[in-house]
């Protein structure tokens, strides 16, 4: 098993790329399961998570060709020669689920894995299931599995989310596309990979209105077609890499990357004393010798603050001078680098969805361990500040989601590697 080792306090200077966003092209893959014509998806990221996709699509029949070494997939389902979502693949990853709308609403059938919990909290899929629901599907849950059907095919219908929920709007939207008439997501999902994916079935033939509001609206088509479709830029990667000069100081230009996919989460790190600057190649963020001052967050769905850049983020105000309190709102358990950070010097009480952590003048390097993969690479920020060194073990939770994050950074002048437990 390989570990990530960073040896503190080296000013950054230079440019880091933006790879093609992994939570927008889990669900772009699915997509394909609509039509019998080749999907063809440029700006792909090189992530373990997208491989895990490509092995599910293929155990369903379809043929994933990786092409440019991997910044091209080619997905291609002719006929779908098996309706089973198996539980070995399923359980290694929750975006599994996106593949039971489309099967749905192309066949009218599909069985399906249920994912069960992860280490995040316990992130349920009823709302998936209740829209399926609402579009006319029968489902039945048995062995752990849910059993869908719809043999007169999807029917349009209004379907009102109680809560937000990225990965049920997906599945909707999908559906949607195929069923008889008009659907109607109230409360739907904003986030800047609701709308690459509607841009995407829009080019595949999709009738789509309103994605990046909170409501949708989708008039079903007969069939859809093949099409090619750049991935959004990451925004996740973008703002997890616009904290590495706020927290180890330097200048970083992010190629590629936009403020308005973070904004909410860009206002927070201007007022953290980060400067922030547009380039014609993207964005470009510095810090000087003064101290980060301390912010208060509080996670939500898009346009709000991501959760998926709020353990990132604290590793940053571990360095504030004041204390700052961190509320997360999405998922029940999100603070598991808390403890991991305060082993490497920071000041963290956690209660409940609630942190607060007071700021501390210095980190100190320390062998830790991550249990997803943000926390994964909040510890390398963290390291990338921390006097000595720092040994993030477990980096398979980096590799889901952070493309040759060690070059990335070491391009920029960290003292990061990858070494493998046995040198170690
Ligand atoms: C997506 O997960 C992302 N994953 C997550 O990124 C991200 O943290 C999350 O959205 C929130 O932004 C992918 O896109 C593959 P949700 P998703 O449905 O779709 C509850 C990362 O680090 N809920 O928006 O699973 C749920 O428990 C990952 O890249 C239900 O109660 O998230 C949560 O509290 C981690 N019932 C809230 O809604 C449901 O049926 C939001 O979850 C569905 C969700």
């Amino acid at each position: 098993m390989d570990s990530i080792l960073v040896r503190g306090g080296r000013r950054l200077k230079g440019r880091i790329p933006i790879s093609g966003a992994k939570n927008a092209c889990l669900a772009l893959m699915p997509a394909a399961l609509l039509t019998d014509e080749p999907l063809t998806l440029t700006n792909a990221p090189r992530l373990s998570d997208i491989r895990t996709m490509s092995v599910l699509l293929e155990s369903l029949g379809c043929e994933v060709a990786s092409l440019q070494a991997g910044r091209v997939l080619v997905v291609g389902a002719q006929t779908i020669a098996s309706h089973v979502a198996d539980y070995d693949i399923v359980r290694k990853m929750r975006a599994s689920i996106l593949v039971l709308g489309p099967m749905l609403a192309r066949d009218g059938r599909a069985v399906v894995s249920l994912p069960g919990g992860c280490a995040i909290g316990a992130r349920p899929v009823d709302l998936h299931l209740m829209g399926l629901e609402r579009l006319g599907a029968e489902l039945e849950l048995r062995d752990g599995y849910v059993h869908a059907q719809a043999p007169g095919g999807l029917k349009g219908a209004v379907v009102e989310f109680p809560i937000v929920s990225v990965g049920a709007t997906e599945n909707l939207l999908m559906a949607a596309t195929l069923a008889r008439g008009t659907t109607v997501l109230v409360n739907a999902a904003r986030e800047p990979e609701i709308v690459d994916l509607a841009r995407c079935l829009r080019a595949m033939g999709a009738r789509i209105e309103g994605e990046g509001t909170g409501r949708i609206e989708i008039e079903g088509v007969a069939r859809l077609r093949g099409a090619t479709h750049p991935v959004v830029a990451d925004r996740i990667e973008l703002g997890t890499y616009m904290l590495a000069p706020a927290i180890a100081g330097g200048e970083v230009e992010l190629v590629g990357g936009r403020r308005e996919l973070v904004a909410a989460f860009a206002d927070k790190l201007e007022a953290a004393g980060a400067t922030l600057e547009d380039t014609e190649a993207g964005l470009k963020v510095s810090r000087g010798n003064g101290r980060i001052g301390a912010v208060d967050v509080e996670t939500a769905p898009f346009p709000g603050f991501p959760t998926d850049l709020q353990a990132q983020m604290m590793a940053l105000l571990t360095l504030a001078e004041g204390v700052s309190h961190l509320e997360e709102r999405i998922f029940e358990n999100r603070f598991m680098h808390a403890p991991e950070l305060t082993r490497m010097g920071a000041r963290i009480e956690v209660h409940g969805g609630a942190a607060t952590v007071t700021g501390v003048e210095r980190l100190r390097g320390a062998r830790v361990m991550a249990t997803d993969l943000r926390a994964s690479v909040s510890l390398i920020l963290a390291g990338l500040a921390a006097e000595g060194e720092t040994r993030v073990a477990r980096v398979y939770h980096l590799d889901r989601g952070y493309e040759r994050v060690e070059e990335k950074l070491s391009a920029c002048g960290a003292e990061i590697e990858r070494v493998s437990e046995r040198a170690a």
